[in-house]
């Protein structure tokens, strides 16, 4: 990669999040950081305290206009990021723009086709795909070590931040991509039920049916009522199992060499012979990286070298289609919902803008 060229980044949003990616910006060498551009007085001041000197934005617009700002890393609320990634690139910025891409499919695919026509970078930040210990699964799986996967169970849940869109458009954008970049199967099929307790419409609580091209299934508890943080995943293949966790204490990947065969094929009718595999249980090394860090790499080569980030649009919006058929699935009380696939989505865009042209 060419570092003799720092990408002037603006940075958008200073919540939770943002300050993550001013860190990562600042300190990496493919980034400088352009500026900030926020609403908040309090969030400014806080930013200003730490990066003296470093300019503010809290007009977007404004911010678009100044010249040197290559890219454009966004870190604000889910209901503003069609409408901010839209601009972004309409200003001939590449973009980075935190999970989910957008909150319906249409916008998703909308800004897929927008990066593609101004010829610049549009990246969701899906962080669990740079994380070292999802990678280690990653390449267990693509060397057939754990054989055919039958299923996935996944549970992720802590005494979590309240936010209005509920604890799916929160939570589930990380099973969603861990799955789909595990799998590498298109997501065809989405059940959702859940509990509202304090607000209408708002789930606190969501179960989780995931089913997979090919067979894998899924399924996935989210929760923001729980005594304390779960971040675990199980992967259950024909040879072995994985376990995955997650959480500040236990930061691990667990791969047994369990499982249950069928002896031999059954002379007669009610033959069958089972035998247990109960082998050993290894915990192979895994890097010690900041994911985030690894996601801004790939964002850079994107932009410098032109190469396809690991965390795409297409894959974003697979997210999003994941998410819609969940959404509505809630809504109807479980119903299973089939999920659209991409290409009919990307396809039917092209056509409707051919259309109105
Ligand atoms: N990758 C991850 O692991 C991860 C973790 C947490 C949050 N996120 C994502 O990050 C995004 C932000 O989440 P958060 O929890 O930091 O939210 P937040 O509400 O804490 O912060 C959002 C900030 O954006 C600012 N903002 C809103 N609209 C703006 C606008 N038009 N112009 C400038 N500033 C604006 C707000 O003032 C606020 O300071 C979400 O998309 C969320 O899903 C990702």
């Amino acid at each position: 990669m060419n570092l003799n060229h720092a990408i002037e980044t603006l940075v958008v949003g200073y919540g939770y999040w943002g300050p993550n990616i001013v860190r990562n910006v600042s300190e990496r060498p493919e980034f400088s950081l352009a500026g900030l551009c926020e609403r908040d007085g309090g969030r400014i001041e806080d930013f200003r305290r730490k990066h003296p000197g470093v300019r503010v934005w809290r007009d977007f617009d404004g911010a678009l206009t100044d010249d040197r700002v290559e890219a454009v890393a966004i870190a604000t609320p889910p209901h503003t990021h069609h409408d901010l990634v839209g601009r972004a690139l309409r200003a001939g910025k590449h973009v980075l723009v935190e999970k989910p891409l957008a909150r319906s499919a249409g916008e998703a695919a909308e800004l897929v086709a927008l990066a593609d026509d101004v010829g610049k970078v549009l990246m969701p930040g899906h962080t669990f795909l740079y994380s070292p210990s999802v990678n280690k699964v990653k390449s267990l799986v693509d060397e057939g070590e754990l054989g055919e996967i039958y299923f996935v169970t996944s549970s992720r849940m802590n005494l979590g931040l309240y936010q209005q869109d509920g604890v799916v458009l929160d939570l589930a954008p990380h099973d969603l991509s861990i799955l789909l970049h595990w799998l590498d199967k298109p997501l065809v099929e989405a059940t959702a039920s859940g509990r509202s307790v304090f607000r209408d419409g708002v789930h606190e609580t969501a179960f989780l049916t995931l089913g997979f091209e090919d067979g894998a299934q899924a399924n996935v508890q989210l929760s923001w009522l729980a005594p304390r943080k779960m971040r675990q995943m199980i992967v259950v293949g024909s040879r072995k199992m994985v376990q995955y966790e997650d959480t500040a204490a236990d930061d691990s990947v667990r791969v047994y060499d369990r499982g249950l065969d069928f002896s031999e094929p059954p002379a007669n009718f009610g033959e069958y012979r089972l035998t247990y595999r109960t082998g050993d249980m290894i915990a192979p090394q895994v890097e010690a990286a900041e994911p985030l860090g690894l996601e801004l790499r790939d964002f850079a080569s994107a932009i410098l070298e032109g190469t396809t980030p690991v965390s795409n649009s297409r894959l974003g919006l697979e997210v999003v289609l994941g998410l819609q058929a969940l959404e509505q699935s809630l809504r109807e009380r479980g119903r299973p919902i089939p999920v659209r696939q991409v290409d009919e989505v990307l396809s039917g865009g092209r056509r409707e803008r051919q259309l109105a042209a």
